[in-house]
């Protein structure tokens, strides 16, 4: 089917939150917990291909009991925010670069890929509709596009049925703690990905797979988990729900490479090219655990962060692992760290000049 040609059936809800209770929701935004009031849903058969695609009142699914996806767990999603300029414009950060992913991860889960345009047309459309809900200021609006196995089938193959979603929800700071440092928990036990697995895919099984890791930093008193590697249980790979950078004292940046078993973070690869313009010197190489307590320690190592569309830039103060914790530098946010933070926020936000053509309006 010509999917180019997909046209979205608006269907606007009858019951739309009051406009009161929105304003009042928006006092006190956390992550995740206020949804807008429609959603996007676009079906796929192995028959007809992509076919009704619908902008209409979010509500539940009805699914059966056996559809795949609750046993096998095809699942995969995304994680893009809309943001409200000075100037009053609704804009997208790089959004092509979240369908490109969404394909990645659609390809390695068996499941049929989203034209591009399609995805970034069902994005459009509910932002256009649900527009009243993208926050002023300092939030913006969390989309989360995703796809999941419908067919009703328990043996093990890909499904011929899938739905392909976009919901969204009005977010603040994703930590508690706003733009505090946040602490870190470096998993012992457990490792997120291994080579040849589906680390470098966004399906929802990789997060199932860390959140018992996720709970002991949590209980740890930590804000996030780290994950080594799975191989040898050496290098650093990344956060539950970020990547992370290293800057040194000589001025150079490193970040884990892109080995098949991270996540190709969006934040990632623009922060990469804004401290490469910057004049620092970015090394994307393995990091050992090791190499980063002992670089900590004499002070090479004079920040740190975490990234991602959630979190934005996020110091890295303190790093607790079982044998102990250390600090990196004055357990404060770093001079280059805040102004990557700065630079890439002011981009997205319309404050900062985009040389790089990554601000869409919607
Ligand atoms: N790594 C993981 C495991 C993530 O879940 C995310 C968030 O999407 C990232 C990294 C950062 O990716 P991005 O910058 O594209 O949001
Ligand atoms: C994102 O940053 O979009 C993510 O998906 C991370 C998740 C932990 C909220």
């Amino acid at each position: 089917t010509d999917t180019a040609m997909l046209d979205f059936t608006i269907v606007p809800s009858t019951t739309p939150m009051a406009e009161s209770d929105r304003l009042r929701a928006f006092d006190n935004l956390g992550f995740g917990t206020l949804f807008t009031d429609h959603m996007a849903v676009v079906q796929w058969d192995a028959d007809k291909g992509w076919h009704h695609a619908e902008i209409k009142a979010r509500a539940p699914f009805q699914i059966d009991p056996a559809a795949s996806v609750l046993h096998y767990a095809q699942e995969i999603f995304e994680g893009m925010k809309a943001y409200k300029a000075q100037d009053g414009r609704i804009t997208l950060f790089r959004p092509e670069e979240n369908a490109r992913r969404f394909n990645k991860s659609a390809i390695r889960m068996a499941m049929p890929e989203v034209p591009e345009e399609l995805f970034l047309k069902a994005v459009a459309e509910l932002v256009k509709i649900d527009s009243k809900w993208v926050p002023e200021g300092e939030g913006s609006l969390y989309l989360r596009p995703f796809m999941f196995a419908t067919e009703a089938f328990l043996g093990v193959r890909p499904s011929r049925q899938y739905i392909f979603c976009v919901i969204a929800s009005p977010v603040g700071p994703y930590f508690k703690g706003g733009s505090k440092p946040v602490t870190l928990w470096v998993s012992e036990h457990y490792t997120r990905a291994a080579p040849g697995g589906t680390g470098a895919a966004k399906c929802g099984g990789n997060y199932a797979a860390s959140l018992l890791a996720q709970s002991e930093a949590t209980s740890r008193g930590c804000d996030q988990v780290v994950f080594l590697d799975a191989a040898e249980h050496k290098w650093v790979e990344e956060l539950g729900g970020m990547n992370v950078f290293f800057v040194m004292d000589d001025g150079t940046v490193v970040t884990p490479p892109l080995s098949g078993t991270i996540l190709p973070g969006i934040t990632r690869g623009s922060i990469i090219q804004l401290a490469t313009e910057n004049g620092l010197k970015v090394i994307e190489r393995p990091y050992s655990f090791e190499e980063w307590a002992n670089d900590a320690r004499s002070g090479k190592l004079r920040e740190a962060f975490a990234c991602g569309t959630a979190a934005v830039v996020a110091a890295i103060g303190t790093v607790r692992h079982s044998g102990g914790e250390f600090v990196i530098g004055n357990a404060g946010t770093g001079m280059e760290t805040e102004k990557l933070r700065n630079q890439l926020t002011g981009i997205q936000r319309g404050t900062v000049a985009d040389g790089h053509g990554w601000v869409k309006d919607v």
